[in-house]
């Protein structure tokens, strides 16, 4: 931990800050512009679209309303279908049901987090999709080769979530920058954080514009401040947010760093363990921000163990974790009553329900750590599998 950075008093001991977040946070309380006027959003917004390899960056109130606002700046609207991930969280489709569009759920590639690309892709094509959502879930790129065709062509959009991902990179190319727009959040969990906060990225000029317009109630720069050209909210980020996040994206490449090397001792002491698998990023991945470490239970070996027994017996000897998702998208009430309001019927999806079913998170703040402290979440994990296998 450098200098001046403190630990919350609670038992996530996360998020992490220091004087430049006090520092940042005490100039927008003295200056007294808090929203509209100020600086530090649009500032903010800049350096993480640079940052990301994007040539515009708009700031928003969180990854929910980024997502909605990209899906609206390149068209999609009632009655268009969206492919995107069942594994995911719940924003990802239901941005997609309250524009009115339809959700396509592909299913994820075998032992795998992400949904498998070709067959998004060639879905997309077939139904004549309006854009397609590749997630990348924990901080692991979703594979991009079929899908950055789609955006070299132009024939459908590709809207990143990147929610998870900051500072993550496909083939050498940071997430945010892989698609048509890519969509970050800032919620209390992620690598960096205000509490809550979001960003558009994008290298067009005409999203920026049109998204940035859809953050401010459909105002466009050239235009009188109370005339819209469109309907839209208000999704502004706050100037506290963007004070904080300045600071954090200022710590979080050495964060970064020190999650990396953390991560893979983890993965050397755990290399013979049985019954448990770390579930690895996909090939092609360059960078892997450890947003989350998850771990597969091995079925074989380890029987119907619910993986909430494991979370609690990992829980009990110190180490942080969490079942993470255990119900795929196409299972919640919300996506399958809404499906059925369209005349969908739920897909058949097994190998998301498999991960829902066998995938537990271990999250980014145990990483930040030290081996000695990474030696005991090793060890925890060969013990607490050991007694259930025995
Ligand atoms: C994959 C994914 N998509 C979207 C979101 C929504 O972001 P937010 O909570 O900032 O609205 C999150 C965050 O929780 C997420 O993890």
């Amino acid at each position: 931990m450098s200098v001046g950075e403190r630990r919350t008093s609670s038992a996530k001991s996360w998020p992490l800050w220091g004087e430049e977040e006090e520092r940042n946070v005490l100039e927008v309380l003295r200056s007294g512009l808090w929203g509209i006027g100020g600086r530090w959003a649009f500032r903010f917004a800049e350096d993480f679209a640079r940052y990301c390899g994007c040539r515009r960056g708009v700031p928003c109130a969180n990854g929910t309303v980024a997502l909605k606002v990209a899906l609206r700046a390149v068209g999609v609207g009632r009655g268009d279908r969206v492919v995107t991930s069942p594994y995911t969280f719940v924003s990802t489709v239901s941005v997609i049901a309250e524009l009115g569009a339809v959700p396509v759920l592909v299913d994820l590639y075998e032992n795998g987090l992400h949904m498998n690309s070709a067959e998004a892709a060639e879905l997309a094509e077939e139904l004549d999709a309006k854009a397609v959502i590749p997630v990348h879930i924990m901080g692991m790129p979703n594979p991009m080769d079929e899908l950055q065709r789609l955006v070299n062509t132009n024939d459908v959009a590709v809207i990143e979530d990147a929610a998870q991902a900051h500072g993550s990179e496909w083939r050498g190319r940071r997430t945010g920058s892989l698609g048509t727009i890519g969509c970050f959040s800032f919620q209390s969990s992620k690598v960096m954080t205000a509490g809550e906060g979001g960003c558009l990225t994008t290298d067009r000029d005409d999203l920026a514009d049109l998204c940035w317009s859809l953050v401010n109630c459909g105002r466009t720069p050239e235009k009188d401040w109370y005339e819209s050209d469109t309907l839209a909210y208000n999704y502004r980020m706050t100037e506290f947010q963007a004070a904080v996040l300045a600071a954090q994206l200022s710590r979080l490449d050495g964060q970064l760093e020190v999650r990396q090397r953390n991560y893979r001792l983890l993965l050397e002491e755990l290399e013979d363990i049985e019954g448990i698998e770390p579930v690895r990023p996909p090939e092609g991945t360059t960078r892997f921000n450890v947003y989350t470490v998850p771990l597969r239970l091995e079925r074989k070996r380890i029987g119907s163990v619910d993986k909430r027994h494991v979370v609690e017996l990992l829980r009990s000897r110190g180490v942080p974790s969490s079942p993470g998702y255990t119900v795929p998208l196409h299972r919640h009430k919300g996506v399958v009553g809404y499906c059925a309001s369209l005349g969908i019927e739920p897909p058949h999806l097994p190998n998301a329900d498999a991960a829902a079913r066998d995938v537990l998170w271990i999250p980014h703040h145990a990483m930040l750590t030290d081996e000695e402290t990474v030696t005991h979440i090793a060890r925890s994990l060969k013990e607490v599998i050991r007694n259930i296998i025995s």
